[in-house]
Order: structure tokens, then sequence, then C-alpha cells
């Protein structure tokens, strides 16, 4: 199962399993999907992890591939004069506090025996071309 299957690197992923052939079926849960997953419900969350309870478990392979850096106005920050709380707080619930929702529901699901593996991406500030210049400012700040 991939969440988050509508994103660039989802989308690929579940395209790569589909037509992998080593699993009975490969499920993608979307936010505009049936049944819906929404990272800041967590309503959706345990109603997914039912709905796919019912026709997929157990799963060996849960990969969670959603993830927020800017949206609604919001840009990820490039100085820390730019921090903003709100900003903070919605990449926080969907990013930290979503994928442990994520686990709470759909862990329960994997099997206890042979090979189950539940995997999250992240990452450090959102975008591998941005690494450097994080290091840049880090290392300006201190
Ligand atoms: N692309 C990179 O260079 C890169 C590098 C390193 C790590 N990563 C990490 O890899 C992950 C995926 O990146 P990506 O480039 O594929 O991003 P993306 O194209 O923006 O996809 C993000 C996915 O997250 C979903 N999402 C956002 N908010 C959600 C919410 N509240 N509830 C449920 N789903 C939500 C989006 O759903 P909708 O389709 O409904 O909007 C979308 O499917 C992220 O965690 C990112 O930090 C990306």
């Amino acid at each position: 199962m991939v969440i988050g299957a509508a994103g660039t690197i989802g989308g690929a992923l579940l395209q790569a399993l589909q037509t992998d052939g080593r699993f009975d079926s490969v499920i993608g849960l979307l936010r505009q999907g049936v049944p819906m997953l929404d990272l800041l419900s967590e309503a959706s969350i345990a109603d997914a992890a039912h709905a796919v309870a019912r026709i997929a478990a157990p799963m060996r392979l849960v990969i969670d591939a959603t993830g927020f850096l800017h949206g609604g106005g919001m840009m990820p920050e490039k100085s820390w004069h730019q921090l903003d709380a709100e900003h903070m707080a919605k990449a926080f619930a969907i990013n930290v506090i979503g994928p442990a929702l994520l686990m709470k529901h759909f862990l329960p699901l994997l099997p206890r025996d042979g090979r189950a593996v539940f995997a999250t991406l992240s990452a450090k500030v959102g975008s591998i071309g941005d690494n450097r210049l994080f290091t840049n400012t880090a290392r300006e700040v201190t």
C-alpha cells in the first residue's frame, strides 16, 4: 500500500509496485480517494485502516509518501527571519504527527510472521537541492 499515491514519489512508487507483480494486490490511498485519508484527521486515518483491513490485510509493505513543504500561500523559510508559527504548526501536523498516526492505525495490519515493512518518507529540508543552503545557513547562525 502506498499512502500519498497522488504525489510525485507516491505515484511513481504505486506504478512501480503495480508493474512489479510480487504483490497480490497494490493499493493507493489519497486525500481525495475512497477511502479518503487526510493526515489532519485521525478519524479519516482510522476509517481508512478499517476499510483496508477488510480487503487487504495482512499487508507486507506500507509506504507513506506524504509530505508538506509549501502550499496555501506558505513557502519554506530560507532564513530565521521568515519563521512562521502557522506554517510550522501545519508542517509539524502533516510531517511529524501524521506519520505517527499512520503507524498507530496501520502497524496492527502488518503480520507478525515473515517480512513486513512500514516505511515513511521525510526530508531534512524538503528538497535534495536545498540541503547545501540549509548547511550554509546553519553555519552562519552558529
Ligand atoms: N521531491 C524531493 O526532492 C524529495 C526529497 C527528499 C524527500 N522527499 C519527501 O518525500 C515525500 C514525498 O515527496 P513528493 O516530492 O512526492 O511530494 P508531493 O508530490 O508534494 O506529494 C506529497 C503527497 O502528500 C500528500 N499530502 C499532503 N498533505 C496531506 C494530508 N494532510 N493528508 C494526506 N496526504 C497529504 C499529498 O496529497 P495530495 O495529492 O492530495 O495533495 C501528496 O500526495 C515528502 O515527505 C518529501 O518531504 C522529497
